[in-house]
């Protein structure tokens, strides 16, 4: 599986967040996601308290099991994220993201979520700095870097993320890493070529997405944007 979900590929990996998708016709969503270029299906999952919003939880993640036919990204914006690992991998996960901010037991936690068999992914909010992961940086699949502060769809890109890639993207480098780079928040045709040029593998885009007109043909669009 590790091998499938990791398919090298020149152009960026497009992840389509799910949060923008329309909630009462999900399955023509996900059905336009699996025909489309895209490689993974991003899912954010909010508790309302490590950030002001609560979107879903494991039956919809299931839900999206059962329909979908590309990789689950799990995103977790909850607090004490090593709660429900298993549950996660339960209900089909593929990648599952903690963040920084909200795991006190870091490397014990990407570890578990290895063992389980997904990918671990860590990710951080606008202020931290990527530094902080220094010594963390080889225990992650991913590093997930959020490029708007996390809980909503839609927001403005903030510009400091491209730098904060380009840190994380000497840092992985430097150690002969094989961590991947995700950026998740505002990303458009305007952001994404940029976003790549600094060094990001991933692109999580929901609005840019789901709002438009054409959304198969944004995903081919954002994934060639240079
Ligand atoms: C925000 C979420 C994002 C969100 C991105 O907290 O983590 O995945 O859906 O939405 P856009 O692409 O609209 O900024
Ligand atoms: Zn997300």
């Amino acid at each position: 599986m590790e091998n499938e979900i990791l398919e090298n590929t020149q152009s960026p990996i497009i992840a389509p967040s799910i949060l923008s998708a329309d909630f009462c016709n999900l399955q023509a969503d996900i059905d336009m996601v699996n025909q489309s270029a895209a490689e993974w299906f991003h899912l954010d999952v909010m508790d309302g308290e490590f950030v002001p919003n609560i979107s879903f939880g494991m039956p919809v993640v299931k839900a999206i099991r059962f329909r979908a036919e590309k990789p689950l990204d799990v995103h977790l914006m909850i607090v004490q994220p090593e709660r429900y690992i298993t549950r996660f991998a339960e209900c089909g996960a593929d990648i599952l993201t903690v963040h920084y901010e909200a795991s006190t037991h870091l490397h014990r936690t990407l570890h578990q979520i290895k063992d389980e068999g997904m990918l671990a992914g860590v990710a951080i909010n606008p202020h931290t700095p990527v530094m902080l992961l220094e010594d963390v940086i080889e225990d992650a699949d991913l590093v997930l870097v959020m490029s708007v502060n996390p809980g909503f769809g839609g927001q403005k890109f903030i510009e400091r993320s491209i730098a904060k890639i380009e840190m994380l993207r000497a840092l992985i480098d430097s150690r002969n890493a094989e961590t991947l780079i995700e950026v998740d928040g505002g990303v458009n045709l305007e952001t994404a070529p940029r976003l790549v040029a600094a060094g990001a593998d991933i692109l999580v885009a929901g609005n840019s997405v789901f709002g438009a007109d054409k959304p198969a043909e944004m995903i081919m669009n954002l994934k060639n944007a240079r």
